[in-house]
């Protein structure tokens, strides 16, 4: 089979190619990104030789503008071409020790450098040589597994996964981001290896983790995660809301599989990674929250807090940013519930008031969340709890455009309090600010600077204190 490359870059580093006597060969990540019509700015080279010689004469040849990044380390060269990244690296064999997923590496044949690759998919090659350019070099039928939609590794896929264990994690994405199948031997194969992911750094793990939650139907992973016994071992607390315990003939639903859905359906509204991490986390502390009551079933009471407490932690654990991410997860997942008791009682503006206070701007996401989070199979249900939902958004706007609230600063800070009393920071300047704010919320004085003021007299007097 022939490809197109339309790009001049490729006519460019074949003549450079053949002017050093060498052979050039597009490979990987791109080719397969090519032939599923998905186009990619990451390209990469290989050599017969030295690639960063030819990413060199490359360089001379496009003009000084361009520069060559030697890593000298790995045997790389990069050149940033238009708003393509493209790499440049000499055919190699690689050959791996057990205790480590960095491999011995020598000079090879562009059959060694695929042979070392990952998956067929990901083996193909394309020549920019002059005799036979734009000619698809595909060792191990990669192009029919991507009709049968299909990951295999190339060679056994012990030797596979156990030679660089991320793989494992790298399988599960591309099924998951693809909609492949991971065929049989491999799937076995990936269990069987599944404790020599432990030697892969958590950032990388992470990384793929990542991936296979921005694909669109990112349940497909976490089931291969789960049935490999990968998601035990790299993410244990998410793999413990798998299970349906009765007692009296009263069970509980699968968190497991309820958390998966709630994350496939928010994932049709929204690319972001993090409010779909939320999603993922809602229920995160039902194992340990759960109880059996008597005349009631089974309980959860408090997960929502417990959940938001345990975010940073796994975020530690997990290597995910310790930052604003971090928090806006946590805000989510302690929130998540309000809505839902809102929807079921008589809506007051003072409760909708707080719900905004405390949402701020994240309140459209925590909606969101929340109509992901009817996953009932009663189809009347699941209208009522929208019905609902969309009573509380109605609303949430109502009192937004009359009050405010979403960014609301309270009208009196703690500074107008000292001046006024003439005292200093202090426990009485707290009591008075957060009188004032809770008075607000519940309506009882407006979001206005008078009406504060006078709220804080009065406040001030209950404490002994004096204004001028
Ligand atoms: N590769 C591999 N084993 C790995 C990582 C990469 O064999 N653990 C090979 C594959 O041939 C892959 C190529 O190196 O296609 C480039 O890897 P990378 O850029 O990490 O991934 P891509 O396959 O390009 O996919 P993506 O860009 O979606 O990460």
């Amino acid at each position: 089979m022939e490809a197109k490359l339309t790009h001049p870059i490729f006519k460019i580093i074949s003549v450079c190619a053949t002017e050093m006597n060498s052979s050039a060969y597009v490979i990987g990540g791109w080719v397969r990104d090519l032939l599923l019509n998905r186009p990619s700015k990451d390209i990469d080279i290989v050599a017969i030789g030295s690639g960063i010689e030819l990413a060199q004469h490359v360089a001379k040849k496009l003009g000084d503008k361009y520069q060559v990044h030697v890593y000298k380390n790995f045997g790389t060269a990069q050149i940033l071409y238009e708003d393509y990244n493209i790499e440049f690296v000499g055919a190699r064999k690689e050959s791996y020790r057990s205790e480590s997923r960095k491999p011995i590496v020598e000079n090879g044949t562009l059959e060694d450098d695929q042979n070392r690759r990952d998956f067929t998919i990901n083996a193909l090659a394309i020549s920019l040589n002059k005799k036979d350019y734009g000619h698809l070099l595909d060792p191990f039928n990669g192009l029919k597994d991507m009709e049968q939609k299909l990951i295999r590794t190339p060679l056994d896929p012990g030797v596979t996964y156990s030679d660089d264990p991320l793989r494992m994690m790298r399988a599960i994405r591309f099924a998951t981001q693809l909609n492949y199948i991971i065929e049989a031997q491999s799937l076995a194969s990936i269990a069987k290896n599944k404790n020599r992911i432990k030697i892969i750094s958590k950032e990388r793990i992470s990384d793929e983790l990542n991936k296979i939650i921005l694909a669109p139907v990112p349940s497909i992973g976490f089931k291969l995660l789960f049935d490999t016994g990968l998601l035990q071992l790299i993410f244990p607390q998410m793999a413990l809301l798998q299970g349906v315990e009765a007692i009296n003939g009263k069970s509980h639903k699968d968190n497991f599989y309820h958390t998966l859905e709630v994350l496939d359906n928010i994932s049709k509204t929204t690319n972001d990674l993090w409010l779909r991490w939320a999603a993922i986390l809602h229920d995160i502390a039902k194992p340990q929250t759960k109880r059996f009551e008597t005349g009631h079933g089974w309980t959860f009471h408090g997960h929502e807090d417990k959940g938001a407490r345990m975010v940073p932690q796994l975020f530690a654990e997990l290597k995910l940013p310790l930052n604003e991410k971090m928090k806006y997860v946590q805000k989510l997942v302690l929130l998540h519930l309000r809505p839902i008791v809102l929807a079921k009682s008589e809506i007051t503006d003072s409760a909708i008031r707080r719900l905004l206070f405390e949402a701020g701007n994240d309140i459209d996401d925590l909606m969101k969340l929340c109509e992901a989070d009817i996953t009932s199979k009663n189809e009347y249900k699941v209208q009522k709890y929208l019905k609902n939902f969309e009573l509380v958004r109605q609303k949430l706007k109502e009192v937004e455009e009359k009050d405010n609230i979403r960014n609301w600063q309270p009208p009196i800070s703690g500074e107008d309090i000292m001046k006024t009393f003439k005292i200093p920071a202090g426990r009485e300047v707290g009591t008075i600010k957060s009188a004032i704010r809770e008075a607000i919320l519940d309506g009882i004085i407006q979001n206005d600077y008078n009406q504060a003021y006078q709220f804080m007299i009065q406040e001030g007097e209950k404490l002994g204190l004096k204004s001028d």
